[in-house]
């Protein structure tokens, strides 16, 4: 039977294989958001659209006994605008099955990647200007038809 060790907590819990490693955290009374988040985690999953709040990353120390990481997860713990460095070891604990032993720390803290925030930001301006160039243009249009201007 695996054991998840949650080292910050000094938990220790007897799992069956395949158990959700967040499933187990909330039972045990372990805490896998930071206050803000406690309240404010949005998990969305309305069939095609599902957008997960990416707010339960955990690191492993000991994770050989888990699932592998996907793309997908790696990008929601790296963040959408304010982007940070992640490792092999950070994991969405919703995301992981724990097959085997496995030590964790919850709420571990994560370095900004500074560059890939700065770029996520830059388009997120240029998607902005265009987006205000764009309704001033049909605002132009608009006005115009109606013999405002
Ligand atoms: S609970 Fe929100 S991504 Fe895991």
């Amino acid at each position: 039977m695996p054991a998840i060790h949650f080292l910050d907590d000094h938990k220790i819990l007897d799992v069956l294989p395949g158990t959700n490693l967040r499933a187990a955290a909330l039972k045990a009374g372990v805490h896998l958001y930071r206050p803000f988040q406690r309240v404010f985690h949005l998990n969305i999953n309305l069939g095609a659209l599902k957008i997960p709040c990416g707010s339960d990353v955990v690191e492993l120390i000991d994770g050989k006994g888990v699932n592998a990481r996907t793309p997908d997860e790696e990008r929601l713990i790296s963040g959408r605008i304010i982007k940070r460095k992640v490792g092999p070891q950070h994991r969405l604990a919703c995301q992981v099955q724990v097959n085997g032993d496995v030590s964790v720390r919850t709420i571990p803290k994560l370095e900004l990647d500074i560059d890939e925030t700065k770029r996520s930001l830059g388009f997120l301006a240029a998607l902005g200007i265009f987006t205000a160039l764009m309704v001033l243009t049909f605002a132009i249009m608009a006005l115009d038809l109606i013999k405002v201007l």
